[in-house]
């Protein structure tokens, strides 16, 4: 029964240095000084040694148990540290790029549409979506009994209107009632532009959504007239969407205009449908009754308006053939534009 602890300690020495991971150093460990390691060994041994025998092996097994000890614990602290720094942030590393999000394509459009107004004078107004059957309405001409003001044509709110007794307030089914709102604060000359949200119990197709969006606009002055409305309209669908435009003016009738029109533009969005006129907005003279709810001296001033529906201006330019996909969410639909 004998040890070369010399021969020992070198080998000790040489496995902790050559442990190149944490978990290496843990096997040289055990193998030392593990329950069944050669320390415990060279201990179990010792009752059977002679008296002489168990002095050099007892001070030989101390000796390498303390060594093998501290070499452990030495190179326990330096794998821990090169680990440590291996894992720490490494701030010469390029960055994760975080996504940007975009504009959806209905305040891109939005934007696109009061840019050119803008340019031409006009100034942007806001309005409430929630709003009196009065501006919706009344002010503007549509009576009490007209169908349009039918509940399954709009969507009432629980909410009493404070300014008139037994009526409700509604989701506003068009921008026009703001109209009533700049009127009412201004005098002419004005030249407003109102984009907003506005809400319709309609059944939902491709072209048909419940809620959408619409820029109203408003001229008012001494002698605005019909020939001013087309000219601006046509100037803005050409700025728009190119000189090469197909719109065309089509007679129609609005309560809060006269004479009114409906301007379409031609497209080839539609799945079969080549050559399909897309109605892209109503328009007209404001009608005189619009005025005196306004408050305006009758016979002083006459007015353009109109009304245009955004979503369809936004198939119309980038060739979107369903209404749906604006408000699915849908990034592959969304990172288009
Ligand atoms: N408010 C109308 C609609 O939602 C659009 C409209 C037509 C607005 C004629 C106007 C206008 O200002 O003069 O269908």
């Amino acid at each position: 029964m004998s040890w070369n602890f010399d021969q020992i300690k070198n080998d000790v020495t040489a496995k902790v240095a050559g442990a190149a991971s944490l978990e290496a150093l843990e096997a040289v460990r055990l193998q030392y000084l593990g329950k069944k390691g050669l320390v415990a060994d060279i201990y179990a041994a010792l009752p059977k040694a002679s008296a002489d025998e168990k002095k050099a092996i007892g001070k030989g097994a101390n000796e390498v148990k303390t060594l093998a000890e501290a070499l452990v614990e030495a190179r326990r602290k330096a794998l821990s540290a090169e680990r440590s720094k291996a894992e720490a942030l490494d701030v010469t590393l390029p960055g994760v790029g975080h996504g940007w999000g975009t504009r959806h394509l209905i305040d891109q459009t939005l934007i696109e549409i009061c840019d050119v107004f803008e340019r031409m004078g006009f100034v942007i107004q806001r309005g409430p979506e929630i709003e009196s059957e009065f501006n919706n309405f009344t002010a503007l001409n549509i009576p009490l009994d007209h169908p349009a003001r039918d509940s399954f044509d709009t969507f009432y709110v629980d909410q009493k209107d404070p300014t008139a007794e037994g009526r409700y307030l509604l989701l506003r089914s068009q921008t026009s009632p703001v109209q009533m709102r700049v009127m009412q604060k201004n005098k002419p000359p004005l030249a407003v532009i109102v984009p907003g949200r506005v809400y319709r119990p309609d059944a939902v197709d491709a072209s048909h959504s419940f809620m959408f969006h619409q820029i109203e606009g408003l001229l008012v002055d001494k002698k605005v007239t019909f020939a001013d409305l087309k000219g601006l309209l046509t100037a803005f669908c050409k700025k728009f969407f190119g000189d090469d435009v197909k719109m065309r003016f089509r007679p129609h009738y609005f309560p809060f205009t006269e004479p009114s029109a409906e301007v379409d533009i031609q497209s080839n969005i539609f799945k079969g449908k080549a050559g399909k006129w897309l109605e892209i907005l109503g328009c007209g003279m404001v009608h005189p009754k619009v005025f005196e709810h306004a408050g305006y001296p009758s016979g002083e001033y006459t007015g353009l308006a109109f009304g245009m529906g955004v979503e369809r201006i936004a198939m119309l330019k980038h060739g979107i053939g369903d209404i749906r996909t604006f408000a699915e969410n849908d990034v592959r639909f969304l990172r288009q534009f």
